[in-house]
């Protein structure tokens, strides 16, 4: 079966490979030289600038359990845009850590506008922080980061917190650029390995305000995590599996490894941007073939996501293209939740290729059949 959910995603065997490798302690130089490897190619998928002060973390969780973590480090009123299910769930958590948390709501499908958070941000504030879903995948929408980067240079006391979930790796993040103070991913996703490791980038003003916050929490502590990364020590024992798979897809997506045959970057930050690149192809190529058959992405254009099509299948029978593509061999996913047998969606994330998708594309077409 071909997995083109929007995570988990498909994970080569090469990456498997060094799920495999003999088991060390965690507390050896091998795991110290292990996490420190990981810094580099964390810093290029998060774009930290190079003499940045921001520093990358990784931690044993999912990625819920660094929204959490996030807002375990934030003290005061949370504002959350709420787009979909996931910027739904950060506003949840926001509550359950409780937070005096406001959700500020969009349509499905759409993002937030500039006009609507800056009058959010000066009519319900002051507000300690933002949570920000960037790529919803449930509804396959990216908000521009600039957009809110120019609000949110407004009210420079409020931090940004940004969930990159399904996005890290797939798309260029320009942390400083964008003002950006807590960043997050989850492994599954666009990263293409397997679950069960998060990673974030945080700024200076987020760990000095977190420092001033009580009652932390342990395991979800950011800071904890984060000055155990820096001390290439983990708080507790970490998935020694994933930190050799992950070193190894960023050591890979660095010398280009992931990109289609005879593409060679000149360097690390040509590969990752080459990266992006196929990315935005594999997007363009569903729409036009969602095109090609009628039908059109939820999201308008320029906000469609480069790793998640969420497509309108009113005129379809949705759950049959579904079942038809996985008797195929391909695994793709309804609409999540209220937009089921609405949508379907395809993620088109990882280290997915152009080939494979025409080969996807292909057999919906024979699902389908002639249009
Ligand atoms: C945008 C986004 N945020 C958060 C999550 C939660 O991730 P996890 O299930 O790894 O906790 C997901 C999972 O699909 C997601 O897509």
């Amino acid at each position: 079966m071909s997995l083109w959910i929007p995570g988990p995603t498909e994970v080569r065997p090469e990456i498997l490979a060094e799920c495999a490798r003999p088991a060390i302690g965690h507390r050896t130089e091998a795991m110290s030289a292990l996490i420190a490897r990981l810094d580099p190619g964390l810093r290029l998928a998060f774009g930290v600038d190079e003499a940045s002060p921001a520093q990358v973390a990784v931690h044993t969780c999912s990625a819920t359990g660094l929204m959490e973590a996030a807002l375990r480090g934030v003290s005061g009123r949370v504002l959350s845009i709420v787009g979909g299910a996931f910027g739904r769930r950060w506003h949840q958590v926001a509550v359950s850590t409780g937070h005096d948390a406001v959700a500020l709501d969009v349509p499905w499908g759409d993002c937030v506008g500039a006009d609507q958070l800056d009058r959010a941000l000066r009519e319900q504030g002051p507000f300690a922080a933002v949570t920000l879903v960037c790529n919803e995948t449930s509804t396959g929408a990216r908000t521009p980061l600039a957009r809110v980067a120019d609000v949110l240079a407004g009210h420079p006391d409020t931090l940004l917190l940004v969930d990159v979930v399904s996005y890290l790796a797939g798309g260029p993040v320009e942390f400083d650029r964008h003002g950006i103070d807590f960043c997050l991913a989850g492994s599954q996703k666009a990263l293409a390995l397997p679950p069960g490791l998060a990673v974030f980038c945080v700024s200076p003003r987020y760990v000095e305000r977190a420092r001033e916050v009580e009652h932390r929490g342990y395991y979800l502590d950011p800071l904890k995590v984060l000055d155990g990364h820096v001390q290439r020590k983990t708080p507790s024992t970490p998935c020694i599996p994933l930190y050799y798979a992950l070193a190894r897809q960023l050591d890979d997506i660095a010398a280009g490894a992931t990109l289609p045959a005879g593409e060679r970057p000149a360097d690390a930050a040509a590969a990752w941007r080459a990266r992006f690149d196929v990315h935005a192809r594999m997007q363009a190529r569903t729409a036009s073939w969602a095109a090609s058959r009628g039908l059109e992405l939820l999201p308008s254009p320029e906000h469609a996501s480069p790793t998640v099509s969420c497509v309108r299948s009113e005129s379809i029978d949705t759950a049959g293209l579904v079942a038809g593509l996985k008797e195929r061999g391909f695994e793709i996913s309804n609409g999540y939740g209220e937009l089921k047998n609405r949508t379907f969606r395809v993620g088109h994330m990882g280290d997915h290729t152009e080939a494979e998708l025409e080969e996807l594309l292909a057999a919906a077409d024979d699902v389908l059949g002639a249009g």
